[in-house]
């Protein structure tokens, strides 16, 4: 096991140990005569790839591991570890199943805040069979969600207290079943023996067993669409997404005092970011009705008569004008005739000087490589098509795109700000 006190677990020390540790195997290794492991193709290990019996070189193979997950668990911090176990590591069904179990029980509010509590005493508080709610907590216990000390008393980790933000274990909720389940139907979606059916071959539709996409059937359920609200406004709190980025990355007082409509704008945490330090700029926050019915009393008093919601369906002829029509986090959602649809639909309300925004993660169309950067990114454009039949885009995608829509949009570029990894795309509108 690596160290696991809290005066132990350092990067420091956690990294000097994994140093040591490395070092350890090698010389093990050289020592029993195995080759050194490597991840090339020509890498000539056979299974199983340690084959040496000698019990010195597992132990060693597994302190290396252990170090590297506590290493992985600080480095990525409470928000981005969950994430990771639900994303973009691991994806091991068992680690989203024991998550999963965790937040839909409230299994994390019934631990105490500081102090252990028996496994006994959990069961009878959460009325959990014993003896599943131990192995399954023990399991957890493996991943760093909450820690046994001392044998038979759970305690928090900073893991686990995470998730008694309700904002992160709705994330977990949302992302535990629409995602995952609908990211498990990737081979049916593929499938060319399947026969046509009414529901389409997307993911999402094949998991739910719906015709109805997945904003559609979001719309129907209100405690699904708060759950994915909830995702979207926790994922603009990581250091990439976060609002602020956008705020750094443009210029917007060229835009004066004029008004930004945010198009599918959610609960506008990203208008209230940016109103907040343009104080001239005027916002309206757009989205379907059901979502602003639920949002449109969450207005700052600090924002009072800068910032409104209004119910609007961007498959319909936009009736509100404005000097920039802003679309974050919207176009990679939607297949390319609907993207085309949805500009085209901002036509009425278009004036020489108008500006169209578009803030959204940009792919480089270099080849894959096997890094945890490259991992997200494809990642999220397998994603969009699992849940919306949709995809991740370059630049060039979106020029060609929005030119196919309306050629009266001249280009002018892209911002980005540092650290941030989504980019601005700027049009302007000329007749
Ligand atoms: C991925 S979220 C992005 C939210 C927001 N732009 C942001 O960056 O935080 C997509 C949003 O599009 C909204 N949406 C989906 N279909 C829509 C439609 N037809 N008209 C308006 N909004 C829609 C959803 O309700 C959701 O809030």
């Amino acid at each position: 096991m690596g160290p696991s006190s809290s005066d132990q677990n350092t990067l420091q020390h956690l990294s000097t140990d994994l140093s040591n540790r490395v070092t350890e195997l090698v010389a093990q290794l050289k020592k029993d005569g195995s080759k050194l492991p490597t991840h090339g193709a020509t890498s000539t290990f056979q299974l199983p790839e340690f084959k040496s019996q000698n019990p010195e070189i597992q132990k060693s193979r597994y302190a290396i591991l252990d170090s590297l997950m506590e290493l992985q668990r600080i480095i990525l911090g409470p928000f981005e570890y969950i994430k990771t176990l639900l994303n973009h590591s691991h994806q091991q069904p068992l680690d989203i199943g024991a998550l999963r179990a965790v937040v839909n029980l409230n299994i994390q509010h019934a631990v105490p805040k500081e102090e252990s509590i028996s496994f006994s005493d959990l069961a009878r508080e959460t009325k959990i069979d014993e003896d599943l709610l131990t192995r399954i907590l023990r399991y957890s216990v493996s991943i760093g969600i909450f820690s046994e000390s001392p044998v038979g008393y759970v305690r928090h980790t900073a893991t686990s207290k995470a998730l008694t933000e309700e904002a992160l274990a709705n994330v977990v909720k949302w992302c535990a079943d629409i995602q995952v389940q609908s990211d498990l139907r990737l081979y049916e979606a593929m499938d060319p023996s399947r026969p046509s059916s009414a529901i389409p071959k997307v993911p999402f539709n094949i998991a739910y067993d719906t015709p109805l996409g997945m904003w559609d059937y979001h719309a129907k359920d209100k405690h699904l669409e708060a759950l994915f609200s909830a995702n979207v406004a926790t994922e603009f709190g990581s250091a990439e997404m976060s609002p602020e980025h956008l705020t750094m990355g443009y210029s917007w007082d060229k835009l004066g005092s004029g008004t930004v409509i945010d198009v599918g704008g959610s609960s506008g945490h990203v208008s209230k970011a940016i109103a907040r330090l343009y104080p001239n700029l005027h916002f309206i926050v757009q989205d379907l009705p059901d979502t602003i019915d639920r949002v449109k009393s969450d207005i700052p008093t600090d924002l009072n008569g800068r910032l409104t919601f209004q119910g609007h369906d961007f498959f319909t002829p936009q009736d509100t004008a404005a000097d920039a029509y802003f679309f974050r986090y919207i176009l990679h959602n939607w297949a390319e005739d609907d993207v085309v649809r949805i500009i085209q639909n901002l036509k009425p309300r278009l004036e020489n000087g108008s500006t169209l925004l578009v803030n959204e993660y940009v792919s480089n169309a270099d080849a894959a490589t096997a890094s945890m950067e490259d991992k997200i990114y494809r990642e999220r454009d397998v994603q969009m098509f699992a849940l919306l039949n949709s995809k991740e885009r370059t630049v060039e995608d979106y020029q060609r795109i929005v030119a196919r829509a309306e050629p009266g949009f001249k280009f002018c570029g892209i911002t980005t700000a540092p650290g941030h990894g989504m980019v601005l795309l700027e049009w302007v509108y000329s007749e």
